[in-house]
């Protein structure tokens, strides 16, 4: 059964959008399995770059099938956005379907994610404001009853949902939040157009994905974000309101545990994180820096220069077990090419003690001291090496301490963001 799953090891922007792109090349389908618009996902072919926030990596490839599942949020108008800047430049998205259970994300939940971002102040959680958090809350919810794609093909049903979520909605935006409170009407217009060029894509992608899965048909599962910023898995409160983890693919899409038979874990030869929250590993000074001028780290989605800092192998460990990791996909690792000594972190000190796996109590978390090993750098432009013997003696070294640590293999290391810049082991 040819079902393998991407899943980010991290806190996100690991690079899966470079490494599902290189398995649609062999696969039929590619499906989307949770988030919507905060994630980023670049694509370089040739001199081209794709980045892509919705549609899943796989529409670059015109025979493959690309779905975006039930568990994904849809902004609609951002969708028909990333369609016609697609189309624009020559792609097709006769492939695609998206989730008639997806959930939409609505006006009110971007005028919301902002709103709650403000009154949190300080205490912020750094969301990219794009109305996830509020989708999902509603959805989790379930009254008044949210607006799914399936309501986007009845105008009387839209509007009607509509109306029972503002009715919920304005008393809060006006007393707690000193907001205007919003028109029904306004708001249906707002979304109308694009949900009227929106409807052709939306069908029942459970079962066709069950289909494809009982025809053997070679499937790859796209996660967002990264394994940390996962709802129940991740450095909570601090995190995203879906399930990144290779588990959230069965939850997404409504497939079994049973079919999926490869789990690639992307990892950045590095760590970054983007928004608050724990970073045992954060780098403020001038390697850190370095790492982000050298990585180009700054959001795909936001813009927002991220956080930098040292590999940390607590994290990848972690992330290995949770995933159940047959595979890793190591990313960035030619950032690393100029430094001449690498810290690595191995364990972290909390309370007299040293753990070797993140705790799940988040307020251990936020006290940790990372304890570092020194790995020798190579110094030495690695972006042309296509075969791992070709690497320097110490990026073997390196990769191979990840390896050791995690107890998974490295099948595939990246030294660039070309398509050609991919070792395969
Ligand atoms: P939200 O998903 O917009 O609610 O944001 C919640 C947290 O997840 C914030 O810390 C965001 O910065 C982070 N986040 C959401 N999407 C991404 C992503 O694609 N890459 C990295 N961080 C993300």
């Amino acid at each position: 059964m040819p079902v393998k799953v991407v899943v980010g090891a991290q806190w996100g922007d690991e690079g899966k959008g470079k490494i599902t792109d290189l398995f649609s090349e062999s696969a039929d389908v590619v499906v989307r399995y949770q988030g919507g618009s905060n994630a980023g996902h670049t694509v370089c072919v040739g001199s081209e770059e794709f980045k892509l926030h919705l549609i899943p990596s796989g529409i670059l490839h015109e025979h493959v099938l690309s779905l975006m599942g039930d568990g994904t949020v849809i902004d609609v108008q951002c969708l028909m956005d990333e369609i016609s800047g697609l189309q624009a430049r020559g792609v097709s998205c006769a492939n695609l379907k998206v989730s008639g259970c997806a959930h939409v994300i609505m006006p009110y939940h971007r005028l919301l994610d902002g709103l709650q971002e403000d009154a949190r102040g300080a205490g912020s959680i750094g969301t990219t404001r794009r109305g996830i958090g509020p989708a999902y809350t509603d959805k989790t919810a379930r009254m008044p009853r949210p607006v799914r794609m399936w309501d986007l093909l009845d105008e009387a049903r839209l509007k009607e949902r509509i109306e029972g979520q503002l009715a919920q909605k304005n008393p809060i935006l006006r007393h707690v939040y000193d907001h205007e409170p919003l028109d029904a009407g306004e708001v249906f217009a707002q979304v109308w157009p694009a949900a009227q060029r929106a409807q052709q894509y939306v069908c029942d992608t459970r079962a066709l994905l069950m289909e494809q899965v009982a025809a053997d048909k070679r499937v790859v599962m796209e996660g967002a974000q990264g394994t940390f910023l996962d709802l129940d898995c991740g450095t909570f409160p601090f995190v995203t309101s879906s399930h990144p983890i290779s588990g959230g693919a069965c939850l997404g899409t409504g497939i079994g545990p049973t079919v999926i038979d490869e789990v690639f874990m992307v990892a950045k030869a590095y760590t970054t994180r983007v928004g608050a929250g724990a970073f045992p590993t954060e780098n403020k000074g001038a390697e850190g820096d370095l790492i982000r001028e050298r990585g180009r780290e700054y959001g795909t989605t936001t813009g927002r220069p991220r956080r930098c800092g040292w590999l940390d192998l607590v994290v990848l460990k972690t992330s290995a077990r949770i995933n159940s990791t047959t595979g890793i996909a190591l990313t960035m690792l030619d950032v690393l090419d100029t430094f001449q000594k690498l810290q690595v972190c191995v364990g972290y000190e909390v309370g007299g003690r040293t753990l070797d796996m993140v705790p799940s109590d988040v307020d251990l978390m936020e006290q940790v001291k990372p304890v570092y090993i020194e790995l020798p750098g190579w110094q030495e432009d690695i972006g042309s090496c296509t075969d791992f013997d070709a690497l320097p003696a110490n990026a073997k070294a390196y990769v191979g301490k990840i390896e050791e640590v995690t107890g998974v293999p490295a099948k595939l290391v990246s030294v660039g963001k070309d398509r050609d810049q991919t070792i395969m082991r």
